[in-house]
């Protein structure tokens, strides 16, 4: 089965170093990353690893929930844990998946023969609260991924649910965004992005980031009771 995106997050229970999980269940109303690695005990994953568990006040924040997966066993996963804090110094609390029987990672479409008949690639599935994959990334087991460019991702994704934008090349947080041009009603546009907007051509219309607050305005009673005061 391939899993595209849109498609509905297939459900599974597997083992992990934080017991069964079942992954519907798991999420509850959470965007989930689920990332998978070929092996435990191997310098790149254990950087990924490592770099991951710093990011959890990120993941936070974003009310994402972090899954990692690995075909070994928890016993295996458990003493990898020790060597990734020891290594990288952060604690990794996040679940990691011991996919031993390759279940998930079969599910996932994780393991690409051509490239290791057993283990997995460096898969990267993003899924948001109604359990639809938003996003996949697939990598060699030679190239670690950029977790930056996944928050980022994050961050794109739920800009254009919110506020019905799309983001250009390279964006980030606070830059513009473009405005979807299926949205052309100009009443609309005006209620929906009251910082303007400027079309550089009628298709390609570019709008502050609409998650950006505007600096607060001083308050007038409080700056008249500052200079009484003062
Ligand atoms: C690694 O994580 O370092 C790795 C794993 C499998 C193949 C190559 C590198």
């Amino acid at each position: 089965m391939s899993l595209n995106l849109g498609s509905l997050a297939p459900d599974f229970v597997q083992s992990s170093t934080a017991g069964l999980i079942e992954l519907h269940r798991w999420a509850g109303g959470s965007w989930v990353l689920l990332f998978s690695h070929p092996k435990d005990f191997t310098p790149v994953c254990t950087t990924e690893l490592g770099y991951v568990a710093k990011l959890k006040g990120e993941f936070e924040k974003r009310n994402a929930k972090v899954l990692a997966l690995s075909v070994d066993d928890v016993a295996s996963h458990t003493a990898w844990v020790k060597d990734i804090e020891e290594t990288q110094g952060a604690r990794v609390t996040f679940p990691i998946l011991a996919d031993v029987d390759r279940k998930v990672s079969t599910l996932y479409g994780m393991i690409h023969p051509q490239a290791n008949d057993t283990l997995t690639v460096r898969s990267v599935f993003i899924i948001d609260p109604n359990r639809k994959i938003r996003a996949t990334l697939t990598y060699p087991a030679s190239s670690g991924r950029n977790f930056d460019e996944i928050l980022r991702l994050l961050d794109s994704l739920q800009l254009t649910d919110s506020h019905q934008v799309a983001t250009p090349a390279n964006w980030k947080h606070g830059d513009e965004v473009v405005i979807v041009p299926s949205l052309t009603d100009v009443r609309v546009l005006h209620e929906k992005f009251p910082k303007g907007y400027r079309a550089v051509k009628p298709y390609l219309r570019l709008t502050p980031d609409p998650s950006v607050k505007a600096p607060e305005a001083p308050n007038p009673s409080r700056f008249r009771e500052d200079v009484a005061g003062g």
